[in-house]
């Protein structure tokens, strides 16, 4: 045992406050790579320059998982007493001002299984080459200063054998190729632009590739081309629809052209994350990149569309300006998401994107930020980089932005974000540069946000009115409280903006007029609460209006509004903004949820008048079907139990049934109509309104059927019938959930139908793993020894495991701790293959402490047998001790 507190395997934690700039900066880096799956031998010249500032601190390359071969100073080897190495860095003493300093390693990428670096995709003898390098993979590729503050401009020659491996990429413009003695070839690559060593990737093997063209605003013409394994090169040509709008949206709605001659994207199994945005050589997991209706669902076609967005956008925001140090990930994290969005919002539906986005942001960031794995978005310390790509860095990073983007509005957003590119194009900036452009541009002080990124913890929002019917007023209240963290006890008030309506009886906005104001015709309005409380005061209020307050979401707050029934339902049914119609029917249902959980029944005219909204919705042709499908779905488990002590899961798992099941009884007859009525018209079409329309369809079978187990034999028929993924798989997932006869015999038929197709195979995982009954957990692990899983997949392994874990609380929550049991082995064994997925797979246990005792507990006991192990690696060293600290 070490004397430190620290697990096995952690690594001593980084600070934010001890930033400094390198003392060492590289201009130019020439890489020449001998590619072999068993050998690659990488050969490096980096043209470094000293800080004279800093002439006394000493070259200092990371280093990791290399085997050293030589070193070389301007081309004179040195000798072993020159430098000195160690498991993690290369030291050369003495070296002072300009030099070239050379290096020659030795790796083995198909031992690689973590996936960083440079790896092996797929068989050996088949499968192909490539790197993935964010955050510190470079340094498992050569020497390097491998921080995203020293960019360098790079020329990369690639060779290997051309049999195996005919297809050689690297970052940027080809720059030639040809051939070479025993079968080799090469190509050599010149990326113009300076970029930090994350952004660095190469891919080597024999793929299939499809092209198009773009022509730039600027005139530039670019090469678009997507490479993928012959079985799937089919199913590229959606991805590549999708980087041809996203390439023209950002010129439309940010002024951002693309700067290369060529675009690639090359499509892998093999991946840990959704994709990455090294430049001008995007690599994607395939379930991101992929997309045809017989192996893709609607929600894959809309996934594909949202990453290929972001990746690309990445291009500017990322890539273009960059990152100074890992704590500002979300300066390149934050933006490009919310970009993503707004691109997705402008393509297809802006209020459907909003909903989604606050649903994950409900579940999965609320719950990072209320647990012991709470960080700001700008974390002031890590002590592994590859832990902090969170919910919170993304989610509510993009969250921030988008606020920013509220009060500033369209236009001056723009201009903001065109200062922020202008000023810091081919640079390193922090969070501070972000701010001061976008206030800049606007002439305003906009420090007061930086508070948003250093604090953690979601605020509780209070919204309360009042009518003075005599002086025909409104006063609306607002007051923010932010609970503590862990490692944060005091809060301060934060700028929330609240975007406003108030609505007639009839659901009809009024013009707004707030005191001490000129009269507008505008309906709504941004209210900014800058202090613990303030209070609002509309005049010309005739009669009690219905606030719909935080519109379109317009703040990452927990709202708390004291508002009746009556109001929610006016609303559900008529609120103009999509958003608050959705969020008033979620309110509506939370309140339900809360008394059955309470009183063990909900409340009889509440369900009434919940059953009223959405009755109408359903009936109402001019409501979006999609729309209305969210509406009837239910916040999952995890969601609802937001806020709860001592959680019982099968005690919220038999309230949150009971809700559905009783609205589902009650609305059976149109749902049934509905469900008739969009039968089997679509298709395999994929265009919008045919998504929508499938989308609630399979919202009212699942409903249906959860009221009456005769309806399953529509799911029968459905299954049966389907001529889409999406189709088959809601009837299947319905069928596996009802335990309904004969469902075994249509698993294996399903299965059978997709072999060697891992995508759906790993859908197929999936419908079992989320099996709300703690009978799935045999099924799971049962699973774990098929054919086409394989623990070394990380695919595989969140379709199997990681759905089991976060979709099926009442199987992972069983009483018995068998499902703790077996994430803590399946932990164990993964961290010695792929630390990233096991660290990612821990945070299942984040919420240890929200459960009621007997649980508690031995989710306690699972998270320290994991943390007594020896050879834990600093991934999972770091989230386990952090989670029981
Ligand atoms: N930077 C990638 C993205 O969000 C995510 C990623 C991080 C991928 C680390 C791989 C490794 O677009
Ligand atoms: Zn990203």
């Amino acid at each position: 045992m070490s004397s430190t507190a620290s697990l096995d395997g952690a690594k001593p934690p980084v600070f934010l406050r001890d930033y400094c700039a390198p003392a060492w900066r590289i201009r130019e880096i020439e890489l020449e790579i001998d590619l072999d799956p068993a050998a690659t031998l990488v050969v490096s010249r980096l043209a470094v320059e000293q800080d004279p500032a800093q002439a006394d601190v000493e070259l200092v390359l990371d280093a990791e998982h290399l085997e050293l071969l030589e070193v070389s100073i301007d081309a004179r080897v040195l000798g072993a007493d020159e430098y000195r190495a160690s498991a993690q860095t290369l030291t050369i003493p003495g070296l002072r001002g300009r030099s070239v300093v050379g290096t020659r390693v030795r790796i083995a990428p198909e031992k690689n299984t973590a996936l960083q670096g440079l790896y092996l995709s797929g068989s050996r003898d088949a499968g192909f080459l490539l790197t993935q390098c964010e955050a510190e993979g470079f340094r498992r590729i050569t020497p390097s200063i491998d921080r995203p503050d020293v960019l360098a401009r790079y020329t990369v020659t690639l060779r290997a054998d051309r049999a195996r491996f005919p297809l050689l990429l690297a970052n940027g413009n080809a720059d030639g190729a040809g051939e070479l003695d025993g079968g080799r070839h090469w190509a050599r690559f010149v990326d113009p632009y300076p970029k930090p060593s994350y952004l660095f990737a190469l891919v080597a093997g024999n793929l299939e590739h499809i092209e198009d063209e773009f022509v730039t605003a600027e005139g530039r013409r670019v090469r678009l081309v997507i490479h993928a394994e012959t079985d799937a090169i089919g199913h590229c040509g959606w991805a590549m629809q999708c980087l041809k709008m996203a390439m023209r949206w950002d010129e439309q709605r940010f002024g951002r052209c693309y700067d290369l001659d060529v675009f690639h994207i090359v499509a892998t199994h093999d991946f840990t994350m959704g994709a990455m945005e090294n430049k001008g050589l995007n690599i994607f997991n395939a379930k991101y990149l992929l997309a045809d209706p017989e192996h893709a669902t609607d929600d894959d076609y809309r996934h594909v569309l949202a990453v290929v967005g972001h990746e690309y956008f990445h291009n500017w925001s990322g890539n273009r300006v960059t990152c100074r140090d890992w704590f500002q990930l979300s300066l390149k994290e934050g933006l490009t998401v919310y970009r993503e969005q707004e691109f997705e919002a402008d393509l297809a539906s802006r209020t459907l994107r909003r909903i989604e986005d606050v649903r994950v942001l409900w579940r999965a960031q609320f719950a990072e930020d209320a647990g012991p794995l709470a960080h700001p978005v700008r974390p002031d310390r890590y002590s592994e980089i590859n832990n902090f790509y969170t919910a919170t860095v993304y989610e509510k990073g993009a969250e921030i932005v988008r606020m920013l983007g509220v009060v500033l509005g369209a236009k001056g957003f723009r201009r903001g974000l065109d200062l922020y590119f202008e000023r810091h194009d081919g640079s390193a900036a922090t969070v501070e540069d972000f701010l001061a452009a976008l206030g800049d541009a606007n002439a305003l002080d906009l420090s007061a946000w930086l508070a948003w990124y250093a604090q953690s913890g979601t605020p509780d929002l209070r919204a309360s009115g009042r009518h003075d019917a005599q002086r025909r007023c409104y006063e609306l209240t607002l007051t923010q409280r932010t609970p503590r963290t862990s490692g944060q006890p005091r809060k301060q008030a934060l700028p929330v903006p609240v975007a406003v309506a108030l609505l007639d009886a009839d659901g009809r906005p009024l013009r707004l007029h707030l005191d001490g104001e000129p009269a507008t015709a505008a309906h709504e309005r941004v209210l900014l609460l800058t202090s613990d409380s303030a209070t609002f005061r509309f005049i010309d209020v005739a009669r009690p209006p219905v606030a719909s307050v935080l519109r379109g979401y317009s703040a990452p707050v927990r709202l708390e509004q004291a508002i009746d029934a009556a109001a929610l339902a006016v609303q559900a049914r008529h609120d103009s903004d999509g958003f608050n119609r959705w969020f008033a029917t979620d309110t509506l249902a939370r309140r339900l949820f809360a008394q059955a959980l309470a009183s063990g029944e909900p409340d009889p005219a509440l369900l009434a008048t919940h059953v009223r909204c959405l009755d109408g919705a359903l009936r109402d042709p001019a409501v979006d079907p999609a729309l209305a499908a969210e509406m009837l779905t239910l916040a999952d488990a995890g969601s609802l139990a937001d806020g709860l002590a001592d959680i019982d899961p099968e005690a919220v798992h038999q309230a949150r049934a009971q809700v559905e099941r009783a609205l589902a009884i009650a609305l059976a007859e149109p749902l049934l109509a509905r469900y008739h009525e969009l039968s089997g018209s679509d298709g395999t079409a994929v265009d919008l309104a045919a998504q929508a329309r499938r989308r609630l369809r399979n919202a009212c079978l699942a409903a249906l059927c959860r009221a009456d187990p005769r309806h399953v034999d529509l799911a029968r028929t459905q299954r049966a019938q389907a001529c889409n993924l999406t189709d088959r798989l809601a009837a299947l997932s319905v069928l596996v959930n009802a335990r309904a006869d004969g469902v075994d015999p249509m698993l294996d038929a399903f299965a059978q139908r997709y072999a060697g197709d891992a995508l759906v195979l790993d859908k197929w995982f999936s419908v079992q793993a989320t099996e709300a009954d703690p009978r799935a957990l045999a099924r799971v692990e049962a699973l774990t020894a098929h054919a086409a899983f394989r623990w070394t997949n990380p695919n595989n392994v969140y379709a199997l495991i990681g759905a089991f874990t976060l979709r099926n609380p009442r199987a992972f929550h069983r009483a018995d701790g068998a499902g703790y049991r077996f994430l803590a082995q399946a932990i164990t064994r993964i961290d010695s293959v792929t630390p990233q997925v096991a660290a990612r797979l821990a945070t299942s246990f984040g919420a240890w402490r929200k459960y009621e005792p007997v649980r508690r507990a031995l989710m306690r006991h699972e998270l320290e047998g994991i943390a007594a192990r020896n050879g834990l690696s600093p991934d999972l060293g770091d989230i386990v001790g952090r989670t029981l600290a």
